[in-house]
C-alpha cells in the first residue's frame, strides 16, 4: 500500500497543469517561452493572471492530496515521503519527457498540509519578498532554506529535517538558473512581457 500510495503521489505531482493549460488554450508548449519551466509564474506571462492563478491553485492541490495519499496508507511520516514523491513528479513528469516545473507551488500545498504553522511563517516571507521585488524566484528561493532552519529550530524529529533538506535541495537546483539571472541582475519581474525563446 504505501509503495502504491508513493507512485499515486508521484503520478499526481506529474500532472502538468502549466503545461495542459498552456497547450489548450494558446496551443504553444509553455517550455518554449519566458523561463521556459512549467509553472503559474510563466503562465502569468504567458496567458495572464486569471490562468497563473488557476494553475497555482491546482499545483498547491496536488501537494495536499499527495499528503492525504501519504496519511491514509501510512501515517504522518509516510505522508512527508508522498509529498516529496509529488514534487518530484512535477519537476521531472514521466508523461511530459521529465521537464516539469520547479515545485514551489506543489511544495508549498505539501507544507500546508503537514505544518500549518510554519507553512504561514514561510508564506508571509516567500509574499512580502514577492510584493517588495517582484521576483517570484526570490520568494521560492528564500523560503526553501527558511523551511529547514524552522524544522530544526521548533525542534521537529529527524524526519522532518530530512524531509525539509530534500525540498530545499530540490527548490534550489530547480531554481539555478533563476539564482544565476539573479544575481547578474537579468531575471524578470512579475509582470514583465514574455519572449518567446529558442
Ligand atoms: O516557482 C517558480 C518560480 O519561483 C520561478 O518561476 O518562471 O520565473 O522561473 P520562473
Amino acid at each position: 500500500m504505501i509503495v502504491l500510495g508513493l507512485i499515486a503521489s508521484y503520478f499526481l505531482g506529474s500532472i502538468s497543469t502549466a503545461y495542459v493549460l498552456v497547450k489548450l488554450m494558446k496551443g504553444i508548449d509553455i517550455r518554449t517561452v519566458g523561463s521556459r519551466n512549467a509553472g503559474a509564474t510563466n503562465v502569468q506571462r504567458v496567458l495572464g493572471t486569471g490562468p497563473a492563478l488557476l494553475v497555482f491553485v491546482l499545483d498547491v492541490l496536488k501537494g495536499v492530496l499527495a499528503v492525504m495519499i501519504g496519511r491514509l496508507v501510512g501515517g504522518p511520516i509516510i505522508s512527508l515521503w508522498c509529498g516529496i514523491a509529488a514534487v518530484v513528479g512535477h519537476n521531472w513528469p514521466l508523461f511530459f519527457g521529465l521537464r516539469g516545473g520547479k515545485g514551489t507551488a506543489t511544495s508549498f500545498g505539501v507544507l500546508w498540509a503537514i505544518m500549518p504553522n510554519i507553512a504561514l511563517i514561510i508564506t508571509v516571507v516567500g509574499f512580502t519578498t514577492i510584493a517588495i521585488t517582484k521576483y517570484v524566484s526570490l520568494g521560492s528561493i528564500l523560503g526553501a532554506p527558511l523551511l529547514l532552519i524552522l524544522v530544526i529550530v521548533t525542534g521537529k524529529s529527524w524526519h522532518y529535517i530530512i524531509f525539509a533538506f530534500i525540498l530545499m535541495s530540490m527548490t534550489l537546483y530547480r531554481h539555478r538558473e533563476n539564482i544565476v539571472r539573479l544575481l547578474e541582475g537579468r531575471e524578470s519581474r512579475l509582470g514583465q512581457k514574455v519572449k518567446r525563446v529558442k
